[in-house]
């Protein structure tokens, strides 16, 4: 043997050697999972060796969903979610079986409680809070970035009161079911927006969260934008301006006439005109005229204000007004 197939010789034996009692042994699967392969995500044999296709619930369907694309390396396995649950995994029976670490079990995946059969799944839940940072783990910024601290959060809702991720039809993301999400705790917009006049909700045009991040956010009311009217901005940018006459309510909120989400009267008021106008508009003259149908052939401007679209018969532009002419009236909104 020459001195250099002496040397490669060695090399090589190191080689093994460094290779044998580091990386490749320990990758080996242990013996448990030796049989069983996973079948969606990263290292899910130790979950799905019991939960599998054969399960009444549909376990395996997140494979189909955005949690499923295994090539992503920020993709969650088994117990990103449900914790390492290794007393629950390694149980010889179902009887005694400890709960997963996390168990997301509420009014809407699970049974309730007093409609369990005997026995079946009668331990606590996870706390809202431990359940939420699951997620949080991987979801604090973009939408999510105002969570903490948002009314839902504060309030205890889980991420899971609203979202569904064994599924890929996430019924909170779609604009056509999304309202059946919220009314289930939101009655009293739900009567709102049956109303006569409305926002297109219900008609699938639109969702509560073209104006709403129900996750929370810098603006009042979980609103999408820093504030009421930049929300509604968003869509009615025309009311926006810069106007040369701007009308004080207007620019300061527009909730203070309109219900954004509905109302018996036409537009979305509040109010019926006069009235609404007179929340603020009594003190003088006409503005604070009753409202009635004049009795008599008459040419008075005593009822003026009170006949159909009454005060806006006149004052058309009511959310501002451009009119240059050099008048007294010309800051009236009258054209
Ligand atoms: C040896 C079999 C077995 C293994 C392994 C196993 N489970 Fe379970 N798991 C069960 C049984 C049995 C139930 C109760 C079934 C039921 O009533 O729905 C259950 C229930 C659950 C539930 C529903 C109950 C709840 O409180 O939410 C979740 C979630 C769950 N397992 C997650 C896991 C995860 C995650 C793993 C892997 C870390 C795992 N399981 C491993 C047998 C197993
Ligand atoms: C992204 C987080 C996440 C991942 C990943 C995840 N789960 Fe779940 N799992 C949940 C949530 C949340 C629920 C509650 C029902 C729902 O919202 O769909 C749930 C429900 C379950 C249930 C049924 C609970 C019941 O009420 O009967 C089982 C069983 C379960 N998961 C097992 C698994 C197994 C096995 C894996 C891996 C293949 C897995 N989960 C991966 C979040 C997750
Ligand atoms: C280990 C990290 C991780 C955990 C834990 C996790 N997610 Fe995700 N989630 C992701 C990734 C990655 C995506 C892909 C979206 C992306 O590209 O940003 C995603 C996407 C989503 C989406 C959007 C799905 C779509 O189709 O666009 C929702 C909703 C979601 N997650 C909810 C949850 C909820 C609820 C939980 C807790 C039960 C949770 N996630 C836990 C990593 C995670
Ligand atoms: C009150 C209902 C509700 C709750 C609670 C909720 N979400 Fe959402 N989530 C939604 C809606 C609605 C959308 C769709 C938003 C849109 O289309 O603009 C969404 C979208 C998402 C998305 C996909 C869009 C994105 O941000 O990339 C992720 C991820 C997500 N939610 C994670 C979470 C997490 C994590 C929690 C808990 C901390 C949570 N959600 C709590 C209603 C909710
Ligand atoms: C599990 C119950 C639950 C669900 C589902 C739910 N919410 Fe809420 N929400 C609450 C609670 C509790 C409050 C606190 C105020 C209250 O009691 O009404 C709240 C408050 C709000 C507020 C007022 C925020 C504030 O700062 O005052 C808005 C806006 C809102 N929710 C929108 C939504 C939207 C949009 C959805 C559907 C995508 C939704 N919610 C689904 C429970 C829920
Ligand atoms: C066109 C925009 C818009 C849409 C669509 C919308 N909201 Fe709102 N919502 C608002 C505004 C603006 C406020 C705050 C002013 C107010 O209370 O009237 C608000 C307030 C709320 C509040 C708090 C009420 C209070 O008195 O504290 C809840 C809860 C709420 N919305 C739920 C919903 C739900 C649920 C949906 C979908 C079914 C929805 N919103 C759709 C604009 C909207
Ligand atoms: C996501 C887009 C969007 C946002 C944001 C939005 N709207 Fe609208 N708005 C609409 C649509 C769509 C209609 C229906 C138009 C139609 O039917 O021609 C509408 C109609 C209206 C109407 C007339 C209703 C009627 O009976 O004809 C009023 C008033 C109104 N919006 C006020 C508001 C206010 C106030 C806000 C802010 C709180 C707001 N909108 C935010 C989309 C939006
Ligand atoms: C001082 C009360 C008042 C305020 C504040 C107000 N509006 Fe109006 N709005 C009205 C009245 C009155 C009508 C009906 C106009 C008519 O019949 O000609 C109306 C009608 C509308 C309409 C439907 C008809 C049209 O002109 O397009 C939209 C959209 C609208 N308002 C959006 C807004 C927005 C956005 C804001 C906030 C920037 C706002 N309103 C603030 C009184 C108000
Ligand atoms: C929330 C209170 C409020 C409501 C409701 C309201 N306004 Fe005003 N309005 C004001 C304020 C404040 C001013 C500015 C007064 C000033 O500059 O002296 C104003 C100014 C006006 C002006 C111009 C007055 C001037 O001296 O130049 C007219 C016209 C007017 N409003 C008509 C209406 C009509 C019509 C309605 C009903 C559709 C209405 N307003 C609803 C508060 C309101
Ligand atoms: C027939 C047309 C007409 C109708 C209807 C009308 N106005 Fe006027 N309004 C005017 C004219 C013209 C002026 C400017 C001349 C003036 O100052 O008297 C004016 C001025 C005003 C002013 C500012 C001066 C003041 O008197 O305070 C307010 C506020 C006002 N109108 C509110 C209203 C309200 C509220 C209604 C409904 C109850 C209404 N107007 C109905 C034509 C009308």
């Amino acid at each position: 043997m020459s001195d250099l197939r002496r040397v490669c010789a060695r090399l090589l034996c190191a080689w093994l050697f460094v290779v044998c009692h580091t990386g490749v042994g320990a990758a080996e699967p242990p013996a448990k999972q030796k049989f069983a392969k996973d079948m969606v995500l990263i290292g899910d044999a130790v979950c799905t060796k019991c939960h599998d296709e054969s399960e009444a619930y549909p376990v395996l369907a997140i494979g189909k969903t955005r949690h499923g694309v295994v090539a992503d390396s920020r993709t969650p396995g088994c117990t990103s979610c449900h914790g390492d649950s290794e007393d629950h995994a390694s149980s010889k029976s179902d009887k005694s079986r400890p709960k997963p670490d996390i168990s997301y079990r509420d009014m809407k995946s699970g049974v309730p409680a007093d409609q369990r059969v005997d026995g079946e799944l009668d331990y606590a839940l996870t706390p809202v809070a431990e359940r939420n940072r699951a997620c949080l783990n991987c979801h604090q910024g973009g939408q999510q970035m105002f969570w903490r601290g948002s009314t839902h959060a504060t309030r205890d809702v889980a991420c899971t009161s609203c979202h569904q991720v064994h599924t890929d039809h996430d019924r909170v993301r779609d604009t056509d079911e999304q309202t059946e999400v919220c009314f289930a705790c939101h009655k009293e917009q739900r009567a709102q927006l049956h109303r006569p006049s409305h926002h297109p909700v219900l008609e699938g045009q639109m969702g509560c969260s073209d104006c709403h991040n129900p996750h929370g956010s810098a603006g009042p009311k979980q609103l999408k934008r820093d504030s009421v009217n930049e929300t509604c901005y968003a869509c009615h940018m025309e009311k926006r301006g810069p106007f040369v006459h701007n009308h004080q309510p207007v620019t300061e909120d527009c909730t203070i006439c309109h219900n954004a989400h509905g109302t018996i009267v036409a537009n979305l008021l509040k109010y019926r005109p006069p009235y609404l106008c007179q929340e603020c508009h009594s003190h003088t003259s006409h503005p604070s005229q009753l409202p009635g149908l004049p009795n008599a052939r008459s040419t008075s401007s005593r009822e003026m204000g009170s006949v159909a679209r009454g005060c806006l018969n006149c004052h058309t532009n009511i959310h501002g007004g451009n009119s240059t002419q050099n008048s007294a009236t010309a800051g009236r909104f009258r054209r």
